[in-house]
């Protein structure tokens, strides 16, 4: 499987160090960054694993013609699964339908609750009492594939959008390897009507 980034790479950290495990159903065999400066490239470097860098810039506004150089460096990588852990490009139906239930995202908001940006300070401001993550396979709306994991934490008094994501950020750091563990062995998968097949997942 591959990784795709555009920052720090947290989230690609905690599937590295888990797929470190030879029991673990995945290999991760490509760190991918549409960013060159992104800090996770070199955290995947260090811990040997094959990256690579396909910048979105010289293609301007045309989503599809850097999304074809993607899809050709997943496919020349041999991946079979793709991770998008901060990847922070909006793909195009075009590319989310070549990876159909083999495109996994982590989001910082318990789904179907405040899909896309700024999510921990908007869950502040809404006075939830709960928030969380959600790993959930990519349809082409954004933020609306069906979930296969998540984890929710309370929101405490006196949180700031800080605190808040910092808790949210150590149960991606779990949620994300298990999701991706029950996909890659074939455990959870998307039926033909686009709904998860497999049993729920704690
Ligand atoms: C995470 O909060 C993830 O949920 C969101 O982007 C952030 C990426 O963080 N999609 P990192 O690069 O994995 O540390």
């Amino acid at each position: 499987m591959a990784v795709l980034i555009s920052g720090r790479g947290s989230n690609m950290t905690a599937l590295i160090a888990a797929a470190a495990d030879p029991a673990f159903p995945a290999t991760i065999a490509l760190v991918l960054s549409n960013r060159p400066d992104a800090a996770g490239l070199a955290v995947a470097a260090e811990a040997d694993i094959p990256t690579a860098v396909v910048d979105h810039k010289p293609h301007g506004k045309d989503r599809e013609a850097f999304e074809r150089v993607l899809d050709e460096t997943l496919r020349a990588a041999g991946i079979d699964i793709v991770c998008l852990a901060g990847f922070m490009r909006v793909l195009t139906p075009w590319f989310v339908e070549r990876w159909t239930g083999r495109m996994l995202n982590i989001h910082p908001s318990l789904l179907p609750a405040f899909r896309g940006l700024d999510t921990h300070a908007r869950a502040l401001a809404e006075g939830v009492r709960l928030h969380g993550c959600t790993v959930h396979f990519v349809v082409p709306e954004l933020d609306a594939g069906p979930a296969v994991m998540q984890a929710a934490v309370p929101v405490v008094p006196g949180d700031t959008p800080t605190s808040l994501a910092a808790r949210v950020l150590t149960q991606e750091h779990r949620v994300y390897p298990a999701a991706l563990a029950l996909v890659a062995s074939g455990a959870v998968a998307l039926d033909a009507d686009g709904r998860i097949a497999g049993p729920p997942a704690a």
